[in-house]
């Protein structure tokens, strides 16, 4: 039951930072963020990414100190994503399962460096395609149970190499519970499986084919198994079916704009719940920063906010380091 005005006045509880904090109901901490970067193993250290600017592709060493540096930050956990050399593509995406492929040695190297960082692995076999699917083509069509198949081998492989989570990106159907069991039968019942659970078909991951190379390749679209950016409902069932196959974790995927979909998860089925601020709502912030139009600082640290005003756990982010010091301050 509340008062009316005049006894009544919202305004009262804004009237100064010390009420404001006081009353405050959402609170961001480096410890909700999950930085997510992008590998090579090209000549240099550090290579931009033209359209993310501020985001590098990182060699291995630099990804080691990028472990470091988020574990002074009180970041708990990175994301990696490479970039694989051209070369090394094929219609199958064998590099995914080639024991010294380059996330294997930066996984390694970085717990080596910093332990008690989590890392984070993508699973699905995109940035080794020739073709840019996240699975195995043949006649136009990506197959279900076969790439199924390619992205349990993946897995053990991420999961030996030390990754503490894996992060299955690819949108077959199955795939969590097949993955789950191998773990179990390979003895790794610590591995984490956070799931890409709703993962939409979305025009936001422009840049990140642009960083991981993929972007000329890409024949076609997703739309065969990434989600209908129409839909909510079918977001329940996809997060229903991958918690019941043993997920740990579930991920909405586009962030900002899928907040809808966090709230339903969230109140469904209040399991930890992750979304990703992708590469193009990154660019978007970045860019508009650049050109004054707004200030960048304040719109990621509210961007970041909403996340967790949604019900979100946490949120992988490019910009993680920088709001966790922007945070420090
Ligand atoms: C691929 C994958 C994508 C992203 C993460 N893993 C792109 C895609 O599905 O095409 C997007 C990340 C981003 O845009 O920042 N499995």
């Amino acid at each position: 039951m509340n008062a009316a005005f005049p006894a009544l006045r919202l305004r009262r509880l804004r009237q100064a930072d010390w009420t404001r904090r006081l009353v405050r109901e959402t609170v961001l901490s480096p410890a909700d963020l999950i930085w997510s970067v992008v590998i090579h193993d090209g000549p240099d250290a550090r290579e931009a990414i033209p359209s993310m600017p501020g985001v590098e592709r990182l060699s291995v060493a630099e990804a080691v100190k990028a472990a470091v540096e988020a574990r002074a930050l009180g970041i708990p956990a990175l994301a990696v994503f490479p970039k694989v050399d051209g070369g090394l593509k094929d219609a199958r995406g064998s590099a995914a399962t080639h024991p010294d492929n380059l996330v294997v040695q930066a996984v390694a190297a970085m717990k080596a460096a910093a332990p008690e960082v989590g890392i984070v692995c993508d699973v699905a076999l995109d940035p080794y395609t020739d073709h840019g699917h996240d699975g195995v083509l043949e006649r136009g069509c990506v197959l279900n149970d076969a790439t199924v198949e390619r992205l349990i081998e993946q897995s053990l492989l991420l999961a030996s190499a030390g990754a503490d989570v894996l992060a299955p990106s690819d949108m077959m159907d199955g795939r969590i519970g097949r993955i789950r069991t191998a773990l179990e039968a390979d003895g790794r019942c610590d591995t984490l499986i956070l799931s890409y659970a709703a993962k939409y078909a979305s025009a936001f991951y422009g840049p990140f084919r642009d960083a991981i190379g993929t972007t000329g390749l890409l024949k076609g679209d997703k739309a065969t198994y990434q989600m209908d950016p129409a839909n909510t409902h079918e977001a329940l069932r996809e997060v229903e079916l991958d918690l019941a196959e043993g997920a740990d974790m579930v991920m909405v995927k586009p962030g900002l704009p899928y907040l809808d979909i966090v709230r339903r998860v969230v109140e469904r089925f209040a399991v930890p719940t992750f979304a990703f601020q992708v590469s193009g709502e990154y660019a978007m912030i970045k860019a508009a920063g650049q050109n004054g139009w707004l200030d960048e600082d304040r719109a990621v640290l509210e961007s970041l906010l909403a996340f967790k005003r949604a019900g979100c756990s946490g949120v992988l982010t490019y910009f993680a380091r920088d709001a966790a010091r922007l945070l420090g301050r």
